[in-house]
């Protein structure tokens, strides 16, 4: 871990607001973890993220197919939200890590439930519940990841 950043979040435009401020800073290749409880708005920060990148549309939550995938001209954006992932084992059937590519950019929820099968990520995200808004915690793992949390203050 090389750089780490914390903030309060006080209502949803907030988080809105910080995923476009970091899509701005991501670049293909790169992955980020987004990991916290069920409704800390991880979903929520993916849609600002979207955002970011000029998409307008709703945002699904992958919860059941695993994965949304998003289309740009040049690169691809994987949402993925392994709540329901099973074990270690469904990785290599499902065909997802094909999915990290250096032509793609992956938002992963829960990648805790895929145990040690998930590359390391570019930026590590976690958000809890407080009081009424949500408090963010970003670690990065690589130096592109640690680039944009600089980027970013
Ligand atoms: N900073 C915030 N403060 C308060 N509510 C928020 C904040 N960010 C997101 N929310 C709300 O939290 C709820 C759950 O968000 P969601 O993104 O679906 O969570 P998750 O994907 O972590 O389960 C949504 O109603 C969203 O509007
Ligand atoms: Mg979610």
């Amino acid at each position: 871990m090389i750089f780490d950043s914390k903030y309060d979040l006080k209502d949803e435009s907030e988080t809105l607001l910080l995923g476009k401020k970091i899509a701005s800073h991501l670049h293909p290749g790169m992955m980020i973890y987004l990991k916290g409880d069920l409704g800390t708005g991880k979903t929520t920060l993916v849609r600002g993220l979207l955002r970011g990148f000029g998409y307008q549309d709703k945002v699904k939550s992958p919860t059941y197919t695993l994965v949304e995938p998003y289309s740009f001209n040049t690169f691809m954006i994987y949402h993925f939200d392994l709540y329901r992932f099973k074990n270690e084992s469904e990785w290599d059937d499902s065909g997802f890590r094909e999915y990290f590519n250096k032509n793609s950019i992956c938002f992963v929820e829960w990648p805790e439930k895929a145990g040690d099968v998930l590359p390391k990520p570019d930026i590590a995200i976690e958000l809890s519940h407080q009081n009424i808004g949500r408090y963010i915690d970003l670690k990065s793992y690589t130096p592109q990841g640690a680039a944009c949390l600089k980027a970013i203050i």
